[in-house]
């Protein structure tokens, strides 16, 4: 945690979700309504056809609503994408980019994902910007320098604490059961946080450095204490109003 940031448990509902799983959402606006989120903020990234729904559901309440990826381009002839202007017009207020599944599986490098992020700047969306090594790269000792390149690589112009999230997300533990050590995320979490000192100043002191790789409800409260460690986004335990809750009550 970092003093006097509101750190922020994000869930990525990946290509997850019928309608039905709408109640999941409205049971998190419940229960963030009885307090049960603690100190953290509250963010659902649905799929995008249920972007909608998900809007009529945590209206009033006090969670918030994030795409998984936007287009860096307002609008246009882009066949199946959907710009951070479409998402903002939605109902959210955050977006990810360049989690590892789009840049292994849509083959989005740096550069892509500064311009998804730039993107979601100018609509007026924060950007959930995901970093994060390979298992060979790890091993090869590597993790830390590209972590930092890919934070180099993907901030967009004008970042601040205010409009960028950095999710540091290794590869190797998204949806593996695996974790690094604590030690391991704390020592890359003070890293990307020098950086963004380095990078945006005053700002990155203030900026959320969110942990994401098979965060669960039995090692939240570990990884989450971690200093420089400001939230979490995770996966598979998001799509349980009451698995995502015990997460987030390591911030009770
Ligand atoms: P996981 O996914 O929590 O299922 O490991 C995390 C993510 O990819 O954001």
């Amino acid at each position: 945690m970092t003093p006097d940031v509101r750190p922020l448990v994000a869930g990525n509902w990946k290509m997850n979700g019928l309608k039905a799983a709408t109640s999941e959402i409205a049971d998190l606006r419940d229960a963030v309504g009885r307090g049960e989120n603690g100190a953290a903020e509250i963010a659902v990234c649905p799929p995008a056809t249920l972007i909608a729904a998900a809007a009529q559901a945590i209206a009033g309440g006090g969670i918030a609503l994030g795409g998984q990826d936007c287009h860096a381009k307002a609008s246009g002839a882009f066949t199946g994408d959907i710009s951070a202007e479409m998402l903002k017009d939605a109902g959210c207020a955050y977006v990810i980019v360049g989690h590892s599944e789009r840049r292994a599986g849509h083959g989005e490098g740096d550069a892509e994902v500064k311009a998804k992020a730039q993107a979601a700047l100018a609509a007026g969306l924060t950007a959930i910007v995901c970093v994060g090594e390979t298992r060979a790269q790890r091993d090869a000792g590597e993790a830390m320098t590209v972590v930092s390149g890919q934070v180099r690589g993907s901030l967009p112009e004008g970042a601040s604490a205010a409009n960028v999230v950095i999710a540091y997300e290794p590869v190797w533990a998204i949806g593996t059961g695996l974790t690094p050590t604590a030690d391991d995320v704390a020592a890359m979490h003070r890293s990307i946080r020098l950086l963004l000192g380095e990078l945006i100043g005053a700002e990155g002191a203030r900026t959320r450095i969110l942990y994401g790789g098979s965060v669960k409800p039995a090692n939240a409260r570990e990884l989450l204490g971690l200093p420089d460690v400001d939230g979490a986004l995770v996966g598979g335990a998001s799509l349980k109003a009451a698995d995502f809750l015990a997460i987030a009550a390591a911030y009770r």
